[in-house]
């Protein structure tokens, strides 16, 4: 018993290092200080319609705590596709969660960096992009290109840090839901859910 709490505090110190590794590489592209609570991450997978038959896209999955989250939720490795910016954070992935689709590439560029996949309708989007250190025009273009990859309806769920929606409101283009807050976030974390239709 003691080993395994001895194993998991390992485990979770690694991911610790790890992200603090990812942000002193770029902490411009991190965004964060810590990887995504388990609470977080649990609301953000519960968006999910598993009977959709759609594959998932994850944005920004860092450590893969919200990849763990989306997996716990029941969808099948092979039915996610998670793009990671940074090489430390997807070669730990793909090591950590044998099956998922990772692809090591820029989500603000993702008709080339889902080759094969640019013309996939997905479920549902989850990102945790550190929008707000992007200016808001890539902001806005990429979750266009995100709705344009759903059917209506569908969500794209985006973690941020600021007290408003990290993308401006566009009611003619898409519908913006405060989904929730968390305090148990380092740091406390704004859930925003972006539809279309
Ligand atoms: C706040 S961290 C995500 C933390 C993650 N949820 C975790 O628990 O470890 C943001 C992530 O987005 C990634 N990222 C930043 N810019 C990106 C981009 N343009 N395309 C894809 N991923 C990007 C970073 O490398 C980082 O892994």
């Amino acid at each position: 018993m003691a080993l395994r709490l001895k194993e998991r505090l390992g485990k979770k110190f690694d991911e610790e290092i790890r992200f603090f590794k990812g942000m002193m590489q770029g902490p411009k592209t991190v965004g964060s200080i810590v990887p995504t609570s388990s609470i977080t991450a649990r609301k953000m997978a519960s968006v999910v319609n598993l009977h959709s038959g759609l594959p998932v896209l994850e944005l920004g999955p860092g450590t893969g705590a919200i990849t763990k989250a989306i997996l716990g939720r029941g969808v099948k490795p092979e039915n996610l596709v998670a793009v990671e910016y940074s090489t430390d954070f997807y070669e730990h992935l793909v090591r950590l969660y044998p099956g998922v689709n990772f692809i090591n590439g820029d989500a603000f560029n993702l008709d080339k960096t889902l080759g094969d996949l640019k013309g996939q309708t997905f479920d549902s989007v989850v990102s945790a992009v550190p929008l707000l250190n992007f200016p808001m025009q890539a902001r806005i273009a990429l979750l266009e290109s995100l709705l344009d990859r759903l059917p209506a309806g569908r969500p794209v769920v985006q973690i941020s840090y600021g007290p408003v929606s990290p993308i401006i409101a566009r009611p003619d283009r898409y519908h913006i839901q405060h989904f929730d807050f968390i305090v148990r976030n380092i740091p406390p974390a704004q859930l925003w859910i972006y539809r279309r239709g």
